[in-house]
């Protein structure tokens, strides 16, 4: 079970999955506001597709990856490591993002600390993930007999994960409810500025269901 593992997989579902340009890297942006000359790090950078975004606005960009695979494929740099151990200094840059990599960290509260800890006071931390409702274990769309779509919920109150396999290797997503990923991001002194939840991008039977959160929070003194 690693991302290394999986990092083909991972690569071929990006190449035909228009997500990122219609969904994904627009609520991140809208998220983020990236500022020219400001330096920020990508948790969980993947090949770097967001750090390329990112670095178009004028900012300053690395990443850090748990796939070495992954990070060695950046064109921006890239470092292996974990999010919930940066091998930063504190306050060493002005803002941080992550984009559907929360939900395989373990430890939320960890990712929160971790990111406050390198972020510079009133810096920035902005987030696009899975929404909670998506992750909770064995929530999930399921079609009807005669092509309605419903909705069976899981156990969106419980803090499961769910491992799903992923080319060579298996990914799990860690689920925390909405109130559990606010409060612990609360509790490292994130303030939060800007929130926003998406339907599935091209699933018109599915506009009523969450399926992507964002948020950017604000580090205070
Ligand atoms: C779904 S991919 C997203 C990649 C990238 N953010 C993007 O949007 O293209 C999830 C990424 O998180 C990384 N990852 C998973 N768990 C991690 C952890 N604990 N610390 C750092 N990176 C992690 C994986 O290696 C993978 O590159």
């Amino acid at each position: 079970m690693s991302w290394s593992a999986s990092s083909e997989w991972w690569l071929s579902e990006l190449s035909s999955d228009p997500a990122y340009e219609q969904a994904v890297t627009p609520m991140l942006i809208r998220a983020l506001s990236p500022q020219p000359e400001q330096l920020y790090l990508d948790i969980g950078c993947g090949e770097g597709r967001v750090m390329a975004v990112v670095s178009e606005a004028g900012a300053r960009v690395f990443g850090i990856d748990l796939s070495p695979t992954l990070a060695a494929l950046a064109t921006k740099p890239a470092a292996v490591a974990r999010a919930q151990s940066l091998p930063l200094k504190e306050n060493s840059c002005d803002g941080a993002y992550t984009v559907l990599t929360l939900e395989h960290v373990p430890d939320h509260s960890d990712f929160f600390a971790e990111a406050a800890r390198v972020v510079r006071p009133d810096g920035s931390l902005a987030l696009v993930m899975n929404h909670p409702v998506w992750t909770s274990p064995e929530s999930t769309p399921i079609t009807d007999t005669d092509g309605e779509v419903l909705w069976r919920p899981g156990d969106y109150f419980s803090h499961g994960s769910t491992t799903y396999p992923a080319g060579e290797g298996s990914i799990v997503f860690h689920h925390r409810s909405l109130a559990a990923l606010l409060n612990a991001a609360a509790e490292a002194k994130w303030s939060l500025e800007h929130v926003e939840e998406a339907p599935h991008h091209e699933l018109d039977d599915q506009a009523g269901i969450p399926r992507l959160l964002a948020c950017r929070w604000r580090l205070l003194p």
